[in-house]
């Protein structure tokens, strides 16, 4: 770490120490997660969560991380061995986000319908990419189970605590998205409006925003942390068989 850095995290650890919230240090905390790089990134935020700063926290510093980064992805991700277990992982968000953009159209086109019956292909649409996005559950478990405990392992914990727990909140919505693509759950049609609106409301931006955070700041800091060549080797034996995803390992219905 650059001596400035060091500077900068030891006078926020201090004013912790003088008695300061760590609430109260969020905005100057976000600031300087800013400024650092990938490497920077997980060494600082071991020491913040050390201070007591929490998983809320620190998600909105990546968010700032994340909107100092721009959306330029880093270029040891895009030279990634086809197979790698990142490389298949950014293919599948790519999925993920294309599913997540006819989701938004669908809506749009049921937001202005005046019933069921004009809304045959819609009806079909929903269900196929409420099958697609729950068929993504293999990525949250190879995240889950394989990724994450490795950079656990390593000291960085804040980050994929807090991409569990955003896992488990989509989960969610994706179960009320797939109950509401069976005919049984479309009985009203304005209920169904609704409770579509709200969900793919709250779905999409927190699956974009998940996305995001995983392709410019998780994953960069993977490749920096697990540095060894041999552990992606036994990642992907491990990748392997929890297994892959319905739109992947097939093409897209
Ligand atoms: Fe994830
Ligand atoms: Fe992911």
């Amino acid at each position: 770490m650059q001596t400035e850095t060091i500077n900068k995290l030891n006078s926020i650890l201090e004013r912790i120490a003088s008695g300061q919230k760590p609430s109260e240090l969020r905005e100057d905390a976000q600031e300087f997660v800013a400024s650092l790089d990938s490497a920077e990134l997980a060494q600082v935020e071991h020491k913040l969560v050390e201070a007591g700063f929490q998983a809320e926290d620190f998600q909105s510093m990546c968010g700032a991380h994340l909107a100092s980064k721009g959306d330029e992805l880093d270029p040891r991700l895009l030279r990634l061995d086809e197979g790698h277990v990142l490389r298949t992982m950014l293919l599948e968000h790519d999925f993920i986000l294309r599913f997540l953009s006819e989701l938004e159209e669908v809506e749009t086109r049921v937001a202005s319908a005046a019933g069921f019956a004009e809304l045959a292909p819609e009806l079909e649409d929903l269900g196929r990419l409420s099958r697609n996005l729950l068929g993504a559950e293999p990525h949250h478990q190879r995240e889950e189970q394989v990724l994450f405990p490795m950079l656990e392992g390593r000291g960085v914990s804040g980050p994929p605590e807090v991409m569990r727990r955003e896992h488990d909140e989509m989960r969610k919505c994706k179960k009320m998205l797939a109950e509401l693509a069976q005919p049984e759950g479309q009985k009203e049609f304005d209920v169904f409006q609704r409770w579509l609106g709200s969900t793919v409301g709250t779905l999409v931006p927190m699956l974009r925003a998940h996305i995001s955070k995983e392709n410019y700041v998780l994953y960069p800091l993977a490749l920096e942390v697990l540095s060894e060549p041999e552990l992606w080797d036994s990642m992907r034996r491990e990748a392997d068989s929890i297994g892959y995803c319905n739109f992947t390992d097939r093409p897209v219905e």
